[in-house]
This record gives structure tokens, C-alpha cells and sequence, in this order.
């Protein structure tokens, strides 16, 4: 079941210039950056209320965060729910000939996957059940 929208993803090219962005323009705080498992990007968390964006810069040419900003440039990425049990979405998504890209891997919030926008009207989709 989803429970939520855990944050929205944003593309960027330079994390330490957009996160002085929100601090000083916008005036808010973003966690440090946390590097992704296979070292491919760097995220920063940017709380607002009960929202968060995500902040996303690509480390190298490789991966799919280098190519999506290759392609369309900075902005926004992906929209994430909060799921609570994700072995039981996946199964049901795909039961429903949903395409879930790869198997779920641990990311910044917690067990992360991404749904193709194949399948979803558009949006690059991505599922989170958090580290409790
Ligand atoms: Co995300």
C-alpha cells in the first residue's frame, strides 16, 4: 500500500551550488551529502514542512543520473512514495504488468526501486519502504 509521497527528485548538476541555493535563496537546510551505494551520485535531503525534495548530482559520465542530465538538464526527476511493504507492492505492481526496473536496492531513505514511465503515464516512479 502506498502510504505517501516520501519526496520528489531533483536533478542537479552541482550539488554544493544547489544546496547553498536553498539555504541562502530559499532559506532552507538540506542534510550532508550522502553517496550513493555504487558511487554513481550524491544526494542531499531538503526538508520543507512535511515535504522533502531530493537533490541528485551525478558523480562521472556513468549511470542513469549522468545520462538523464546529459539528455534533459537540471530539474525535476522522479516523484517517490512511501511504501510499507515493499517485497508485496513489487510483486502486486508487476502482477499488474507494471515495469519495475531492477530488483530493490538500499538507498538514501531506505529499500528504494524505480518504476519505468513507461508504465506509469509519464513519471519516473520510485518506491521507498523506510529503514524503521
Ligand atoms: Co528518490
Amino acid at each position: 500500500m502506498i502510504k505517501q509521497i516520501s519526496h520528489l527528485g531533483v536533478a542537479v548538476k552541482d550539488l554544493e551550488a544547489a544546496r547553498e541555493f536553498y539555504r541562502s535563496v530559499l532559506g532552507l537546510q538540506s542534510s550532508e551529502p550522502i553517496m550513493s551505494e555504487d558511487g554513481r551520485m550524491q544526494g542531499s535531503l531538503v526538508e520543507i514542512g512535511n515535504a522533502v525534495i531530493e537533490l541528485l548530482q551525478p558523480l562521472g559520465s556513468e549511470g542513469v543520473m549522468a545520462k538523464f542530465l546529459e539528455k534533459r538538464g537540471e530539474g525535476f526527476h522522479h516523484i517517490c512514495y512511501e511504501v510499507d511493504d515493499m517485497t508485496a507492492e513489487v510483486e502486486s505492481l508487476k502482477a499488474k504488468g507494471i515495469e519495475v526496473i531492477g530488483e530493490p536496492t538500499e538507498g538514501i531513505e531506505g529499500l528504494s526501486v524505480f518504476l519505468h514511465p513507461r508504465g506509469t503515464h509519464g513519471m519516473l516512479v520510485e518506491l521507498v519502504e523506510k529503514n524503521k
